[in-house]
C-alpha cells in the first residue's frame, strides 16, 4: 500500500496508549494524520529506554513506508526500589503486578518514583531517526486506586496533583503533565514546523 506523505504510523500494540497520543494529535493541529499499526517490534534488554526504542524502531523500518515512530515507557521506584522495574517494567507488570510493587514498600510517604518516556520517530522527509523525551516525578500509592490508564497508573501519584493517582485522572489531565504528554509535546512541536 502506498502511504500518503502526510500520514504518520504510530508503531504499538497498545490501545491505551494509542488513545493519548491520539487525543493530542486531535487537539494540536498538525498536517499529520496519525493512525496505528499493530506490527510486532524486537525488544531488547537494553540498559536505556532510548535504546529499546532504537532497536524497536529498526526492527520493524522495512516494514512500514512513510514516517513512522514507536514510544517506550518505563516505571522506575527510586527510593526505596533504586529504579526497579524501570526496564523490566512491562514483565514486572505481568508477574508480581502492581500489588507486587506496593508489597515491597514500607513508607509510601517517603517514595520517590517516576515515569520516563521516549519516542523515536523516523522521519521519512529527512531520512533520519530523532528522539523525543519526557519525565513525570512523584511517589507509589499505598493502594490500587482509579479506573483509568493502564499499567502502573493506579499506583502512581504525581508530585503536582498530590492527591490523585494517574488512574483516577482523565486523558487530558494525564496527557498534560505525563511522560508521554511531554515527549509527545516535543514531537508535535518538530512536526509543526516540518
Ligand atoms: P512499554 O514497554 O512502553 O509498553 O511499557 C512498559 C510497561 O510500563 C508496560 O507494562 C506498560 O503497561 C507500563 N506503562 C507504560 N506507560 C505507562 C503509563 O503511562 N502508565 C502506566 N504504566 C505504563
Amino acid at each position: 500500500m502506498t502511504q500518503n506523505e502526510n500520514t504518520l504510523s504510530f508503531i504499538t500494540g497498545n490501545k491505551f496508549k494509542f488513545r493519548e497520543v491520539f487525543e493530542m494529535f486531535r487537539k494540536m493541529k498538525v498536517k499529520y494524520d496519525l493512525i496505528q499499526k499493530d506490527i510486532k517490534t524486537t525488544e531488547i534488554q537494553a540498559e536505556t529506554l532510548k535504546n529499546v526504542a532504537l532497536f524497536k524502531l529498526n526492527s520493524v523500518r522495512h516494514k512500514i513506508e512513510g514516517s513512522f515512530f514507536i514510544e517506550d515507557a518505563g516505571f522506575f521506584v527510586d527510593i526505596p526500589l533504586k529504579g526497579f522495574p524501570g526496564i523490566y517494567s512491562s514483565y514486572v507488570l505481568k508477574t508480581i503486578g502492581n500489588k507486587g510493587i506496593i508489597d515491597l514498600i514500607n513508607d509510601f510517604d517517603g517514595s520517590v518514583a517516576h515515569f520516563s518516556a521516549v519516542i523515536a520517530l523516523y522521519f521519512n522527509p529527512i531520512d533520519k531517526i530523532l528522539f523525543f523525551e519526557g519525565m513525570i516525578e512523584g511517589k507509589v500509592s499505598e493502594t490500587i486506586r482509579g479506573k483509568g490508564g493502564f499499567g502502573f497508573d493506579p499506583i502512581f501519584i504525581p508530585n503536582i496533583i498530590p492527591n490523585k493517582t494517574f488512574a483516577e485522572l482523565s486523558i487530558d489531565q494525564k496527557n498534560k503533565i505525563s511522560h508521554r504528554g511531554q515527549a509527545l509535546g516535543k514531537l508535535l512541536e518538530f512536526l509543526k514546523n516540518n
